[in-house]
């Protein structure tokens, strides 16, 4: 496996041939493949699993860059200015000579842009010198990776090379903001908390706050998505000694297995360790028999939210 394991310049050059390489970024490990090739993009499709009508994210090495393929209005220049780079994806309005394949955003007239804050990603955008579409580096519907290790497990044996950059410091993906509307609205909660976008773009409104109609704007993020194999229990108040316990602050008494996202109620560091958690406990269900995992509730302010979010689609009824 650890053949997959690659550097800077081959994955740069692999990504311009074609061929998918998955990277690190602050957020979760992506699965590139260049954003104008779009038999690469089918690629991506086809590794993941993915339904064709789910769009992609394309990732610049910077806001100019970025902006080359979209039409920035004043607010999408204010956030862009406040948050890139950093783990805040836009959806604006397709320039007509951008020359990202349609494939990369499933048909719409709009694109998906994101600057990611970690300087490795970046650099590795900039030498490859072209648009790269990146979903995280998971199978469709399952747990996003937050580790080169997690991206092989999932994807070994469909990817031409992994680029490890460690384990990602966010850990949740980036928050999906349509501009492209009237009004703003989050699609997705992620890194950058909506307090802090609505600091910069003013109230959203509590639709667009909580992505009321998503299912319209964006179809790929109703599902059950983000989900373990074994079954999800949230807001638990008392766990059985047949279940595996996603704790968070003080751990309730009796879980078969434990992980703690943050013993001291940290929600930053209860980001970064979700999905690593979600894998471990999953790994101990199927190890120890058990009957699923429970988990206890998490505050929903600040990143919270984005939190709250990952583990109800995760607890999703599956189709
Ligand atoms: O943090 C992240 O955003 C990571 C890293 C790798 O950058 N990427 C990621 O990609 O999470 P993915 O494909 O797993 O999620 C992208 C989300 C999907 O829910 C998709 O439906 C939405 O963004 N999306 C992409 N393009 C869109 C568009 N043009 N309009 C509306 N939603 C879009
Ligand atoms: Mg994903």
């Amino acid at each position: 496996m650890t053949k997959l394991l690659t550097d800077m310049e081959r994955a740069a050059a692999l990504l311009r041939d074609g061929q998918l390489v998955a990277f690190g970024t602050e957020t979760v490990y992506g699965l590139g493949a260049d954003a104008t090739n779009a038999r690469a993009l089918a690629a991506i499709f086809e590794a993941k699993g993915r339904p064709r009508f789910n769009p992609l994210i394309c990732h610049f090495a910077s806001a100019d860059a970025a902006f080359a393929h979209v039409e920035a209005r004043a607010l999408a220049e204010a956030l862009a200015g406040r948050f890139w780079p950093g783990p805040l994806t836009l959806v604006l309005p397709r320039r007509a000579e951008s020359r990202i394949d349609p494939l990369a955003s499933a048909g719409l007239d709009t694109v998906a842009v994101r600057v990611p804050g970690h300087a490795g990603a970046r650099a590795l955008l900039l030498a490859a010198g072209v648009p790269v579409a990146a979903p995280s580096a998971n199978r469709s519907g399952w747990v996003s990776p937050t580790t080169a290790q997690h991206v092989m497990d999932d994807l070994g044996g469909r990817i031409a090379a992994v680029l490890d950059f460690g384990p990602c410091a966010v850990g949740l993906e980036s928050t999906v903001l349509d501009l492209s509307g009237p009004a703003p609205v989050v699609l997705r909660p992620g890194g950058v908390t909506v307090e802090a976008i609505e600091a910069v773009a003013g109230a959203l409104g509590h639709s667009a706050a909580t992505g009321g109609n998503v299912g319209l704007r964006s179809p790929g993020l109703l599902a059950s998505h983000y989900a373990p194999r074994a079954p999800l229990r949230l807001d638990a108040e008392a766990v059985g000694t047949d279940e595996a316990l996603l704790a968070f602050g003080p751990a309730l008494p009796g879980g078969g297995a434990v992980w703690n996202l943050s013993p001291g109620g940290d929600l930053l560091e209860s980001a970064a360790r979700l999905f690593a958690g979600l894998r471990w406990l999953d790994l101990q269900v199927a190890d120890r028999g058990l009957r699923g995992i429970a988990a206890m509730p998490v505050p929903a302010r600040g990143l919270g939210a984005a939190i709250n979010d990952r583990l109800r689609r995760a607890a999703a009824p599956r189709s």
